[in-house]
């Protein structure tokens, strides 16, 4: 698993019962062999999907909270309960929850901490927006939030590098951009979590079935994380057989 290239779909808050059924039947043919899938879903849905997923591809949440034991902590989805309905994975410090929630890291170190402890492999979110980027911050950006896995004793670490301005904006990275932070982020995960940590950085932001083949065959790039391209299936699909060429020609 950590050796293949991973295509993950990001939901967002989109979906409903019948759709989503529709949307997986049409990806569940192309999921197995070679290329890691996974489609991060309201955690409402997220029993019914991990069901009809089966072992095919991971179900995976958007958020978990930051406190691990049951309680009383009303409206709260525990990283215990997400595996419980089938979570493999977890989003954790997506952009949009940075902005319309104000997490920041020491709230990201316990939702981390809680996702490995359950069982989860946790997808930590990164990127600068263009304004720092524009003033030449986006490597220091990063770097404050990678700082979050300070010490991370995890049996692998999953990063998606996101540049806000990517986001939803049908902008993409240049392709020099994205080698230079991703090997920037492989550096720094090897000097936080030392030699030898197994790692994957994916890419997102505004990836689609035209631009994956690109994306996926940058040798730093180990996937793809994918918001509005994975609400239907023939993009999700293409994007995946994308990842499936690119892990073949760099095999
Ligand atoms: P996008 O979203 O592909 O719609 O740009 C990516 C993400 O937010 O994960």
């Amino acid at each position: 698993m950590w050796s293949q290239k991973w295509v993950l779909g990001n939901w967002k808050m989109n979906g409903r019962t019948a759709r989503n059924q529709d949307l997986l039947e049409g990806i569940l043919p192309q999921a197995a062999c070679g290329v890691q899938v996974g489609v991060a879903v309201p955690a409402v849905y997220l029993a019914a999907v991990a069901a009809t997923a089966g072992q095919a591809l991971w179900a995976g949440a958007q958020d978990v909270s930051r406190f691990e034991a049951d309680g009383a902590f009303t409206g709260e989805t525990s990283a215990a309960m997400l595996a419980d309905a089938g979570a493999r994975f977890v989003l954790v410090g997506h952009s949009e929850r940075r902005q319309y929630f104000g997490e920041d890291n020491t709230v990201l170190a316990e939702k981390l901490h809680h996702s490995l402890a359950a069982g989860l492999v946790p997808v930590l979110c990164v990127g600068e927006t263009l304004a720092e980027r524009d003033v030449g911050e986006a490597e220091a950006v990063v770097a404050r939030q990678l700082a979050v896995l300070k010490d991370w004793r995890a049996e692998g670490v999953a990063v998606a590098y996101e540049p806000v301005w990517a986001i939803g904006t049908g902008r993409v990275a240049e392709a020099a951009q994205i080698a230079a932070m991703h090997a920037f982020i492989y550096r720094q995960i090897l000097s936080l979590c030392g030699e030898g940590a197994k790692i994957r950085v994916l890419y997102g932001g505004s990836v689609n079935a035209a631009n994956a083949a690109d994306i996926l065959a940058i040798p730093q790039v180990d996937g793809a994380l994918v918001g509005g391209a994975s609400l239907q299936a023939e993009p999700f699909t293409a994007i995946i057989q994308a990842a499936r060429t690119a892990a073949g020609a760099l095999s």
